[in-house]
């Protein structure tokens, strides 16, 4: 459930005409509820419950420092995936004890500074990355907490580009291969193991792959305790789905993996990590952006928006689907006729709909995509010298940009012409 409705015919953002939103930022921007944040950490934070857990939000999701602050002060730890949304999660006032460092590239001078400013562990992908590590944590005389992701080989059933814990994967190591990895680990210096962690995929719309994953995961557990090693920790990754369209999806819900997690993992006497991030975020924000034309070519018609792929790329990348509202909602019984939504950069892939039925919205009107709230800002950019589109947090009846749209002056000004030039 989220926050955002039509009441008297205009879409809200909890107690905010998104129309007044626009009018005071322009478009387009992206609006977060922070009611629907809320909901949504707390939620998995009580599935859980209660194992003792931490829920460590994947920051990577949405990072704008105020969403970190925001789940931060609701008890949130982080799962960070380069330095960058380290210092972010620091920024927000997160205490290193509640980061957890995933990645597959991280680099000596990254675990220098996470190591500098404390960590609650490090989730190592590879050997070479053990190696490193320890050579870091050993040459600061400090001592680095770690799991090993461990690939479980299993099929997430999603979408090619964001499945990750099949063997041909580029992520974590081998479970066939586990005990041999832990048992170097056990011998090297700066390491000290504390559990196992495992991500099999992202918008997993069925509870069986992480089923079969988290069984693995507790047959290792037993193994690796009879070998000697200290297993308290098991960070289970991200990965729920949401439904992104309202019609016909229903996927599992925090409390059914609650439980799924309980029954497969609760008698382990260990305490449990899950990174969410498009569950926490993904409906907890919309971009709106306003149709500047309406055009009617030979075999089609066209709404063309102000927002474009640089601004959400994930139709363009994976044909991701996202629910278009018009922010005046439609009269009742008014007929729906099919449109291509696009935006005005030079590329046919940036198409956000083909064919979607739409209300008969005109030019000048605003339009809201649902569903953007995660991998939505974070992965924008300026391509065709277009301005980053800012973010707006709303929190009952009142709003703050906590992102600025930058100006073009700014936008140029980061690029330098050689003297010899
Ligand atoms: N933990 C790790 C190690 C991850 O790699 C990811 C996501 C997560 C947690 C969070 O997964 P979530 O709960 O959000 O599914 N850009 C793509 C999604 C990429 C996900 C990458 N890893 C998209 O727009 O669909």
């Amino acid at each position: 459930m989220d926050h955002f409705l039509y009441k008297d015919g205009q879409l809200h953002a909890e107690d905010v005409p998104m129309s007044d939103i626009a009018t005071s930022v322009g478009t387009p921007f992206y609006c977060y509820s922070a009611a629907t944040l809320t909901r949504h950490f707390t939620l998995f934070k009580e599935a859980l419950e209660p194992m003792p857990s931490l829920v460590c939000y994947a920051v990577k999701a949405n990072s704008n420092v105020a969403v970190l602050k925001l789940l931060g002060d609701l008890g949130a730890g982080m799962d960070v995936v380069s330095i960058g949304e380290y210092l972010r999660a620091k920024a927000a006032g997160v205490p290193g004890e509640r980061i957890v460092f995933s990645g597959v590239g991280k680099t000596p001078a990254e675990m220098r500074m996470a190591l500098d400013g404390g960590i609650r562990q490090f989730n190592v992908e590879s050997e070479p990355e053990l190696e490193a590590l320890s050579i870091v944590a050993a040459s600061m005389g400090a001592e680095a907490p770690i799991t090993l992701r461990v690939n479980p080989d299993v099929d997430a059933g999603t979408h090619e580009k964001i499945s990750t814990g099949r063997k041909e994967d580029k992520f974590g190591v081998p479970i066939s291969r586990a005990r041999e990895i832990y048992a170097r680990a056990a011998k090297l210096p700066g390491i000290k193991v504390v559990g196992i962690d495992m991500h099999i995929g992202s918008q997993l719309t069925d509870l069986a792959p992480f089923e079969a994953a988290y069984t693995k995961m507790a047959e290792l557990t037993r193994a690796l305790r009879a070998d000697g090693h200290q297993i308290t920790r098991l960070d289970l990754g991200g990965g729920l789905g949401i439904p992104y369209t309202r019609s016909n999806e229903a996927p599992p819900l925090p409390t059914d993996y609650g439980a799924m997690v309980k029954r497969v993992l609760g008698d382990l006497d260990c305490e449990i990590e899950i990174e969410p991030g498009r569950l926490i975020a993904g409906n907890a924000g919309m971009l709106v952006t306003q149709v500047i034309y309406r055009k009617q070519a030979e075999e089609r018609e066209f709404l063309i928006v102000d927002a474009a792929m640089n601004d959400l790329i994930r139709p363009a990348m994976y044909g991701a689907h996202h629910d278009i509202l018009p922010v005046t909602e439609a009269e009742p019984g008014v007929p729906l006729s099919p449109v291509d939504l696009v935006g005005p950069i030079c590329e046919s892939g940036d198409t956000f709909a083909k064919q979607r039925a739409m209300p008969p919205v005109k030019a000048g009107e605003l339009v809201a995509f649902r569903s953007a709230g995660a991998y939505g800002a974070v992965m924008a950019s300026e391509y065709n010298s277009r301005l980053l589109v800012p973010e707006v947090l709303v929190q009952g009846d009142h709003f703050a940009v906590i992102r600025q749209r930058p100006t073009y002056d700014e936008m140029i000004a980061r690029d330098s012409i050689p003297a010899w030039l």
